[in-house]
């Protein structure tokens, strides 16, 4: 059989700049070495993220500009709740800016000062969100999670026997949260078998279960293609079950709902309901737009419908595993299997002729800029290690790793090629690559504004 290809076309294009190595290297060094410093217009490829970096269609477009931006009661918003509610079957929807904004609404709602909220894991704002509602965030995921070349399907799943032992132990658990697709720990999906449980332990000791859902259709097409029985379902099947089987949801649209900007908190409780509401319109904006303008809301009631069509979820999981394969054969490995919003490089693994404390992801994400203008985002040491007061590590994370995150529908085949022929420059010679030392940190979500410098 014949592979498809992406099903759209382009429309409107966006220049991208291709800098001298000299300027490259100024602008790296003018930024501290930390890429969330470098302007966008310094970037051949940027797979920093993909959040709210997606191209939309002409679809998307021209409902946007049907957008109502009335204060109270916008159509927009009864268009995108219709969506929305069809979708994951809430009766109670909030719409928030971002996906982070919907963590601290839901869990200063929800949350009780001393309880934890337990996950196969929480990602970073989520995992701050839950400290400042003063809870304890606990990540419980599976361990073959941590055998990054283990093709195990369901990577993502949360250890359920250190579950129950949590669910039934001493500590006051407020919450469980399920995160689909695990993105702090490999991209990896979760399996509909494992939310069921999930369901049944939380339905048993009476905690409320949610799921962090920013990637639900790609979570729903790795169901699809790699769990028994669901073969004959859709993707918008499978994520409307995944819904179905929690108490409610947080979602960043960033991400699966093909837009630059917009959140989601969803929700069975009407008394937790009307406490969310009342804290959305204190702080985002009334619960009708909830910090959105009528335009965000109609290209997002547009983009749940794209989002789950499975020629489209079919050529972007084709379009990762395309690019894993150029990056094995370029010489460099990625955490097995490869999911679908990004691909995770075992920067360990290239360069072990430096420490924990030398950040070889960072090494690596510095060199695939200098030499190929490509950002990426570290996540080992430099993110999750810990330091002493002079910067030193003196607790390394698990992993050193690179994330390259793949936007949606924006780069062509050419451009992963590109990466690809850039990493393999790298793998043919690592050992000139150097390591990096912090030179200056701040206490909290370091990764954001540290400076480092060469060694
Ligand atoms: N949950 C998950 C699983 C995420 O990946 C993100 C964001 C959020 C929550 C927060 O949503 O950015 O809309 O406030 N992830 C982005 C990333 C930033 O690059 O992985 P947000």
């Amino acid at each position: 059989q014949i592979p498809l290809p992406p099903p759209y076309r382009i429309k409107v294009v966006e220049p991208i700049a291709f800098l001298s190595p000299s300027a490259r290297r100024d602008a790296i060094e003018a930024a501290g070495y930390n890429p969330f410093n470098l302007r966008s217009d310094q970037i051949t490829v940027d797979l920093l993220s993909d959040s709210g970096t997606g191209a939309t269609s002409s679809a998307q477009e021209a409902a946007a500009a049907q957008g109502d931006e009335s204060y109270a009661g916008a159509r927009s918003w009864f268009r995108f709740r219709e969506e929305a509610a069809d979708l994951t079957g809430y009766p109670y929807l909030l719409p928030v800016h971002q996906g982070r904004a919907g963590e601290r609404v839901l869990f200063s709602s929800l949350l009780k000062p001393g309880q934890i909220c337990v996950s196969n894991t929480h990602f970073d704002t989520t995992h701050a969100n839950v400290e400042i509602a003063g809870g304890t965030p606990v990540d419980l995921p599976v361990a073959e999670a941590f055998d990054l070349d283990s093709t195990e399907p369901f990577k993502g799943n949360i250890d359920l026997v250190r579950l129950e032992e949590a669910l039934a132990g001493p500590a006051d658990v407020g919450l469980v949260l399920m995160t689909i697709t695990n993105n702090g720990l490999g991209a990896q999906p979760v399996s509909m078998a494992n939310l069921e449980a999930v369901r049944a332990l939380c339905q048993r000791y009476r905690v409320p279960f949610f799921l962090d859902a920013a990637r639900f259709a790609e979570n729903a097409w790795l169901v699809q293609q790699r769990e028994p029985g669901y073969q004959g379902w859709s993707p918008r099947q499978i994520a409307t079950r995944a819904f179905q089987l929690a108490d409610g949801c947080l979602i960043s649209l960033k991400k699966d709902g093909l837009t630059g900007i917009g959140g989601l908190i969803g929700l069975r409780d009407d008394a937790l309901f009307a406490q969310c509401e009342a804290n959305l319109i204190a702080t985002e904006g009334f619960s009708t737009y909830g910090g959105l303008s009528g335009r965000d809301l109609e290209r997002l009631a547009v983009g749940l419908r794209e989002v789950v069509d499975p020629l489209y979820l079919s050529s972007r999981a084709a379009q990762t595993a395309r690019f894993a394969r150029m990056i094995k054969d370029a010489g460099a490995s990625i955490v097995e299997p490869a999911g679908i919003h990004a691909l995770y490089l075992n920067a360990g693994r290239l360069l072990p002729h430096l420490s924990p404390s030398e950040f070889p992801g960072h090494s690596l994400g510095c060199q695939m800029y200098l030499d190929g203008g490509i950002r990426s985002a570290e996540l080992g040491s430099l993110y999750l290690g810990e330091l002493d007061e002079s910067y030193r590590v003196v607790k390394p994370a698990p992993f050193e790793l690179v994330r390259l995150a793949i936007p949606r529908r924006v780069y062509t085949m050419e451009h992963f090629e590109y990466v690809a022929a850039v990493l393999g420059g790298i793998a043919k010679d690592p050992e000139r690559i150097r390591g990096y030392r912090i030179t200056s940190a701040p206490a909290l979500l370091r990764h954001f504004k540290v400076r480092l410098a060469p060694l």
